[in-house]
């Protein structure tokens, strides 16, 4: 989708971080935004913010983990601006927990919002977009959706799950208007990770830049968009000879530090 001016995009998990930053940048690039996250206040802030950026805004409280109300979320965007051409499927939660302690409902609840709650906005906008035989949906996962860091099983197995998703959601739009990128950020500075010092390798980037990718995703259709380049050699290596790959994550110490204690 060349031309994003006076299109409509919905931004899941917009009233922060990646989600809010990816707001701005499609209303800055001339579209009209709704905005879906839980909390009403920080949402319509968000929302706020595109509004001041000459842009219709429409901020729907909702949780995505919900099916019912994800779905609502969805139609309550097309019937207000009478279409749907960008979806962004952000919203997440980090959850992590080693293995060895794992309580399965942690697992459950990664994958609620992780992998669900990105599942259900894309089968809902789906059938309009392929009525319209144009669109484009991102799926925002994570480079955890590459390689597993430790302790993030319970992420990183609902950020597999989502980019296996979008794998095939791809393939299968092939030949329709209707586009698909899947998108693995590394650390990028938001509140999700606030708490998280992370080693110079995978320095956070600033959401901002995520936002431009995903820009750029949805304007010459990417497959998919790995960020920064450190991410994408961490891929390369894991790809050619994965146990190598693990020992750059254990002499690195990718998996940050938890400034903390109570979150370590
Ligand atoms: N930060 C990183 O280092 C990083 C790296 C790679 C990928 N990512 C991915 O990028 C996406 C955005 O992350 P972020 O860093 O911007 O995180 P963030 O700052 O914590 O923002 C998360 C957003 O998701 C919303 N959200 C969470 N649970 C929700 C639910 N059940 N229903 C609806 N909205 C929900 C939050 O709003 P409410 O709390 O109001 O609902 C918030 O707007 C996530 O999918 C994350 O996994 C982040």
């Amino acid at each position: 989708m060349k031309d994003i001016r006076d299109r409509v995009a919905l931004v899941t998990g917009a009233s922060q971080g990646i989600g809010k930053a990816t707001a701005l940048a499609l209303a800055r690039a001339g579209a009209h935004v709704a905005l879906v996250a839980r909390r009403p206040a920080p949402l319509e802030e968000a929302a706020a913010a595109v509004r001041a950026l000459g842009r219709q805004a429409l901020a729907v409280p909702a949780d995505v983990s919900d099916e019912v109300q994800a779905r609502q979320a969805v139609r309550r965007a097309i019937a207000h601006f009478g279409r749907l051409d960008m979806l962004v499927a952000n919203a997440g939660v980090y959850y992590r927990s080693p293995i060895r302690q794992l309580e399965t409902e942690i697992l459950h609840r990664s994958l609620a919002v992780n992998f669900y709650g990105s599942v259900y906005p894309v089968v809902e906008a789906l059938p309009h977009m392929l009525s319209r035989d144009e669109g484009h949906i991102v799926l925002v996962t994570s480079m955890d959706g590459k390689k597993g860091i430790p302790p993030d099983a319970p992420y990183v197995a609902a950020k597999f799950a989502l980019a296996g998703f979008g794998d095939v959601l791809r393939q299968e739009l092939h030949g329709t208007g209707v586009g698909a990128s899947v998108l693995f950020p590394g650390r990028v500075d938001t509140p999700m990770i606030a708490d998280l010092e992370v080693p110079w390798l995978s320095a956070k980037i600033p959401p901002e830049a995520v936002a431009r990718a995903v820009l750029r995703a949805i304007r010459h259709n990417r497959a998919e968009v790995i960020v920064p380049f450190q991410a994408r050699l961490l891929y390369a290596l894991q790809c050619a000879a994965p146990k190598l790959a693990d020992w750059v994550v254990r002499a690195f110490r990718l998996e940050g530090r938890p400034k903390s204690p109570d979150n370590a």
